[in-house]
């Protein structure tokens, strides 16, 4: 058996259960429960999932007490200093960073992909105006299995380079499109000769009437934002991938509900809360006020940014947003108040007991609206950025779901309800 380091010892009834216990390559230990119900009849029952690793997987490691992320074994601290957003999906996708001919193809791929079929560009014209951005991409990045239906799930039929450069390109492109038609605007075509983030910055901010000058010092800073939010292990909308994915539903459908679940605002959405919310604290002007409400169970306000299932100490990839953050501001001389009202609202919960015995820090969501803002980006399309960048992570999670021996998803439950004599 894969990885097993031992045998525990489970008394039921008059039986004494031996299950395998098995050790990760950080040391991380699990009971495996798969032949638990054959054996005892007896399934586990774990709502939320928050004690049960779903599956093995070798693409991104974790470590919430120590507050360590590293994607195929390389920390986030050193990607964001040497490497590229495309490089870094490519080593997520691939397992390895790019040799200089795979980085070249992989370019190639992403520039040739990065048009929209211009039937699909007339979509946006029948979306409401004031329809989420997030909303139109899930929906348009569903329709492009009707575009390039020889994406199917079986064998990986159609190349895996060639399906991961059209999903990040096309759906850079569609964001880009989202935004432009949003605000009334022509929308503005990629461009061969621009890299991917810089790309993306032009298509979002350029016109025929006021040319967008690109800032190596922006597109830095995007390609820092993209690589600390491409992947983290099996959180809530890599699950709904990896669960898609395992009825061999196309790709396309599959990334289209990850990006619903990214929309939600415990998870990806809570970018955008936590720019409303320090807005709203800003007006009050009491912090002292919405730190109790934080902590009052029956006040339905929580700290948007605050608090991670898995961290429990300070986010790495917030770490190293926060200190962007104070750069960024500081070299394009903008004084964002909200960044003070984050900075004293982070002073008071880390200063107060409720937060600290809760082991409750800033997340990776706390700080980014603030950078977002500062680079001109509106706080609807906030949850698009972070889906841009999840892009690598969920294809990557689907391609390695579908390259083991994946059964469907199907977790079992213990059922409550009626009866026929208790009716
Ligand atoms: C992301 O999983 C990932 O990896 C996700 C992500 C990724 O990269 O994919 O990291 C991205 O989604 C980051 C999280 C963004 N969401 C938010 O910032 C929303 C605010 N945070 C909370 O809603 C909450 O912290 C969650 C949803 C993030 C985590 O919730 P858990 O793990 O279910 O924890 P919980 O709700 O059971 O909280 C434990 C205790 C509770 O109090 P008690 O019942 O023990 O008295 O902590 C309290 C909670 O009330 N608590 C908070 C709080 N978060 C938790 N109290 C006030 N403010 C908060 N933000």
């Amino acid at each position: 058996m894969e990885n097993v380091c031992g045998y525990a010892t489970l008394k039921i009834e008059d039986k004494d259960v031996q299950l395998p216990i098995v050790v990760g390559t950080e040391g991380e230990k699990a009971l495996d429960i798969s032949g638990l119900r054959k054996n005892t009849g007896y399934v586990t029952l774990d709502p939320s999932f928050m004690n049960t690793a779903a599956c093995y997987s070798q693409i991104t490691y974790v470590d919430g007490e120590h507050g360590i992320l590293r994607y195929r074994g390389i920390p986030i601290e050193e990607l964001v200093k040497t490497e590229s957003f495309v490089e870094v999906a490519y080593l997520l996708v691939h397992g390895q960073l790019p040799d200089l001919e795979q980085r070249k193809l992989f370019s190639s791929l992403l520039n040739v992909n990065s048009l929209l079929h211009e039937d699909m560009r007339h979509f946006f014209d029948h979306f409401p105006r004031g329809a989420h951005p997030m909303h139109i991409l899930s929906t348009m990045i569903n329709a492009l299995a009707a575009f390039y239906p020889n994406v199917d799930t079986q064998s990986l039929s159609e190349d895996i380079d060639l399906s991961t450069a059209r999903l990040i390109s096309i759906v850079r492109t569609m964001a880009a499109f989202a935004y432009k038609k949003s605000i009334g605007e022509p929308v503005v075509y990629p461009r061969h000769d621009l890299t991917y983030c810089a790309n993306f910055l032009n298509m979002m901010f350029d016109s025929s009437v006021a040319p967008y000058e690109i800032k190596p010092e922006t597109v830095r800073l995007l390609n820092i934002l993209f690589i600390l939010h491409a992947d983290h292990e099996q959180n809530c909308s890599t699950t709904a991938v990896r669960t898609i994915g395992s009825a061999q539903v196309n790709l396309y459908a599959t990334i289209s509900a990850g990006i619903s679940a990214l929309s939600g605002p415990l998870h990806g959405g809570a970018n955008q809360e936590v720019v409303a919310m320090l807005r709203m604290i800003a007006e009050d002007g009491n912090i002292e006020k919405f730190i109790r409400r934080a902590k009052d169970k029956n006040d339905p306000f929580r700290l948007m940014g605050f608090g991670h299932r898995v961290y429990k100490t300070y986010d790495p990839r917030a770490v190293i947003i926060k200190k962007e953050c104070h750069a960024f501001l500081k070299k394009a001389h903008i004084n964002d108040p909200l960044l003070q009202v984050a900075l004293a609202v982070e002073q008071a919960a880390l200063n107060d007991e409720y937060f600290v015995e809760r082991h409750l820090y800033p997340n990776v969501d706390f700080y980014t609206g603030i950078l977002y803002r500062a680079m001109g980006i509106p706080e609807n399309m906030f949850t698009v950025m972070f889906a841009l960048a999840r892009l690598p992570g969920w294809i990557a999670h689907w391609k390695e779901m579908l390259g083991g021996n994946t059964k469907i998803v199907r977790p079992r439950q213990i059922y409550v309800g009626k009866t026929p004599n208790k009716a």
